[in-house]
């Protein structure tokens, strides 16, 4: 058999999803979704709720269960592709009572790195410390988690994540009920992620900072109805047609794009 090298991809994509379709119960919360979302980039995903983001990024990660359709990460089937994703879930989704340290829950990043036959290494501390301070959490390194504010526990899960040392990361609404300066904190190392090289997909719900925030935009409602520049997504048309006509900052965004 002889191969046409055209068909080997060197340089695949960080996610391609074909015909993806999910559903809880009767009505799909994903619809035939396929998308294909490049290196590098820094994406926001947006739509009202229940229209199946957390669903889409669940997906990614093969936490749900699939009616239809294929998920590969950088070239790999996702479900071979686990450690090569990182994951900062919606808030309400974690129990902050759980008694464990800051340190500990950034070292739970490395876990996935480390065999079980050994301890976490000189390397392994470093590599949690260095994303403790790159999200500003270094002086709680010894706090239990549950007795820091919602800001700074969500700080703490993207060191989590950024302690895993994953190309592509996954979060879930990292803004979601933090005040404006931890809002810029996040968004720095959203931005310092992406400087390295990291693919970051963020669902976020504010359209009005979405242009500024992301160079790609994933407008989902059950079909991704667009994908592309912020510019291209945010679009009169393709917006009313997903909020269903509940959006009356259009000519704002507008202004912004
Ligand atoms: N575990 C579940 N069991 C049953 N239905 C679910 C489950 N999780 C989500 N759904 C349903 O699937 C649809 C998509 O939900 P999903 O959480 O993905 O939406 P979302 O866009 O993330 O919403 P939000 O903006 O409120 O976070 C909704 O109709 C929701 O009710
Ligand atoms: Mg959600």
């Amino acid at each position: 058999m002889t191969i046409d090298p055209s068909d080997i991809n060197m340089d695949p994509p960080a996610i391609v999803i074909k015909n993806l379709t999910v559903s809880y119960g009767p009505k799909p919360a994903l619809l035939d979704v396929s998308l294909s979302i490049e290196k590098g980039v820094l994406a926001g995903v947006i739509g009202p709720n229940g229209a199946g983001k957390s669903t889409f990024i669940k997906a990614i990660l093969g936490f749900v269960k699939k009616d239809t359709g294929s998920v590969s990460i950088l070239g790999i089937p996702a479900e071979k592709a686990k450690g090569l994703v990182a994951y900062v879930p919606q808030r309400g989704a974690v129990d902050w009572d759980f008694p464990i340290q800051v340190k500990e829950v950034a070292m739970m990043g490395r876990y996935g790195s480390i065999p079980w036959y050994r301890d976490c290494r000189k390397q392994d501390w470093e590599l949690v410390d260095k994303a403790l301070e790159m999200v500003r959490m270094s002086d709680f390194r010894n706090s239990q988690i549950g007795q820091l504010s919602g800001g700074q526990q969500q700080r703490v899960f993207m060191a989590r994540a950024l302690a895993q040392g994953s190309d592509i990361l996954l979060l879930d609404e990292p803004f979601a009920g933090v005040d404006a300066a931890t809002e810029r904190a996040i968004l720095d190392v959203l931005e310092q992620a992406k400087k390295t090289g990291r693919t970051l997909i963020v669902v976020h719900h504010d359209l009005a900072t979405a242009a500024e925030y992301f160079d790609r935009l994933i407008l989902i409602k059950q079909r991704v109805y667009a994908y592309g520049t912020p510019q291209a997504v945010l679009q009169e048309e393709l917006l009313s047609e997903v909020y269903e006509g509940r959006l009356k900052i259009f000519a704002e965004l507008a202004g912004r794009k």
